[in-house]
């Protein structure tokens, strides 16, 4: 089998998917290899993101990816989420195949610019 369980279930029910009209901050990242996008909304209250929504064009694995990603740094703070790498998503999938390890960079590249987005956002507010 190509795929994993945990793959194959996080993409056909993927968690967290959608929009999030409210958020505290957004990130939006392109693969370079294939040129799918990403969007991630997080919400975040006394440093801790509180919620997480996303939206791809990309492939399966993309969406697999994000959608653990989205639910290993709900209730986490910001700084445990920025430590969150592609490869300790792909282990919590139990693995991908190598041709799609570049799309679980998507879920990591866009949890950091959802939090950079709010950082700057913060940055902005105490001006
Ligand atoms: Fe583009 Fe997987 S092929 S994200």
């Amino acid at each position: 089998m190509l795929y994993s369980e945990k793959v194959m279930d996080h993409f056909q029910n993927p968690r967290n998917v959608g929009k999030m009209e409210d958020a505290d901050g957004v990130g939006e990242v392109g693969n370079a290899k294939c040129g799918d996008i990403m969007k991630m909304y997080i919400k975040v209250e006394d440093n801790i993101i509180t919620d997480v929504k996303f939206n791809t064009f990309g492939c399966g694995s993309a969406i697999a990816t994000s959608s653990m990603a989205t639910e290993m740094i709900k209730g986490k703070s910001i700084d445990e989420a920025l430590e969150l790498s592609n490869k300790a998503v792909v282990e919590a999938l139990d693995g991908l195949p190598t041709n799609k390890i570049h799309c679980s960079v998507l879920a990591e590249e866009a949890v950091k610019a959802a939090i950079e987005d709010y950082r700057s956002r913060q940055a902005a507010k105490g001006q």
